[in-house]
């Protein structure tokens, strides 16, 4: 019989360069390969399972909803989503949320809101948004075409219109897109993560949120990676004390299933009218199950926890051999080596520890609850790999 990665290889398109590991269980911060070796997380799934692998309050709540219905469509009223959109507008202030099923749907969904708000509000012609060099938002191709990265844009042309790049905390170069060119939006990510996990400059995003303002375009803030408590508080925007107009989020918000949610407040509340947007399975009740879960149980005590797990983590490695930045919030930790960070991360495997990568950095995405023990155990491996191969 052909084993799991021959079939793989032979039967998945070819779009991922897997690493030599084949991941058969887990539990909580722990997963186990198939010849029962075992690892410490520290990317649950690039920041999907919020509080581990099979956690069972999760498990319970996710569980529960499969014996009810796994699914009705929007065209019936159902209790998750609305308990999950009551809960994300109760915690943020939004005043209405869309439901799609990833990252780059809740984009698509933003984009979509910010042009028509655009239209409705100023008439055609005000399309363009904004967005950051060294961002990355999606793959669909109008995310791509949003992702300020030139290696994203060859391949899949031609691109949607309407996008403009500017510099990542250089103020005027926001300023001067906006001013020369007919705007509905800037959209950022405040810590750009696959860009290698870089926190934008309070003054920036402070004079960005002012900028849209009086300039009467929307602040579009992209949370699919920083947000659901990832960053030390339950939106990464509340860090730097500003009020976006749209927040898309996706990742850590179902805890380990598919969904994607765009939070829609004031400006936009009433922007998606009836028929003017939608998804055949947003909202999913399984995946919205899961989400309730995580989102009630992102409390200040968790919050304090991940601020707590942040501190040791850049304190203990910030000035460490071998190692030359660590940069991020909360437990979204990109990490600087002098070696390099294949060899770095490819030896922290081979040692149980399994970090992953952002750009030339390691980057670390733990579950929010990992217990302090194996955050220990992992950081020392970290170090002394860092140390030993620089
Ligand atoms: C900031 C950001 N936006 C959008 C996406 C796309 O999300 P998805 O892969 O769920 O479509 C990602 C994924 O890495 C991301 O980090």
């Amino acid at each position: 019989m052909q084993n799991v990665k021959d079939t793989d290889k032979q039967y998945v398109a070819d779009t991922y360069a897997r690493f030599d590991l084949e991941i058969t269980s887990g539990k909580g911060s722990l997963l186990y390969d198939d010849k029962g070796n075992e690892y410490i997380d520290l990317g649950t799934g690039i920041a999907v399972n919020t509080f581990g692998v099979s956690d069972s309050e999760w498990v319970n709540a996710v569980t529960e909803q499969l014996g009810k219905f796994q699914h009705t469509s929007n065209l019936y009223y159902s209790s998750p989503s609305a308990a999950l959109a009551k809960l994300l507008c109760e915690k943020t202030g939004a005043k209405k949320v869309f439901f799609g099923n990833s990252g780059a749907e809740a984009n698509e969904c933003m984009i979509k809101v910010a042009r028509k708000w655009a239209q409705d509000t100023k008439g055609k012609g005000d399309y363009n948004i904004v967005t950051l060099k060294n961002s990355f938002h999606g793959r669909t191709v109008t995310t791509l075409k949003a992702t300020g990265q030139d290696v994203f844009h060859h391949d899949f042309g031609p691109f949607p219109e309407g996008f403009l790049y500017a510099e990542p905390n250089d103020l005027e170069s926001v300023k001067e897109l906006v001013k020369e060119n007919r705007c509905a939006a800037v959209m950022m990510e405040l810590v750009q993560g696959e860009g290698g996990v870089i926190a934008l400059d309070r003054d920036f995003v402070l004079g960005v949120e002012a900028l849209c303002k009086s300039e009467n375009i929307l602040l579009m803030i992209d949370e699919v990676q920083t947000g659901n408590g990832r960053c030390g508080e339950l939106y990464a925007y509340m860090n730097y004390g500003i009020k976006p107009d749209v927040l898309s989020t996706a990742k850590g918000l179902g805890g380990g299933l598919p969904i994607g949610a765009a939070l829609l407040f004031d400006k936009v509340e009433k922007t998606l009218g009836k028929g003017s947007h939608g998804s055949t399975f947003g909202g999913n009740p399984i995946s919205c199950a899961g989400a309730v879960n995580v989102i009630s149980r992102i409390t200040d005590d968790v919050l304090l926890g991940v601020r707590e797990r942040s501190r040791y983590v850049f304190s203990e490695l910030s000035c460490a051999k071998g190692i030359k930045s660590v940069s991020g919030m909360g437990l979204m930790i990109g990490i600087e080596t002098e070696a390099d960070v294949n060899a770095v991360l490819g030896e922290c495997m081979a040692r149980g520890v399994l970090p992953i990568k952002a750009k030339n950095k390691l980057r670390l995405l733990p579950a929010l609850n990992i217990p302090m023990e194996l955050l220990e155990r992992a950081v020392k491996v970290i170090k002394e790999v860092a140390a030993e191969l620089a």
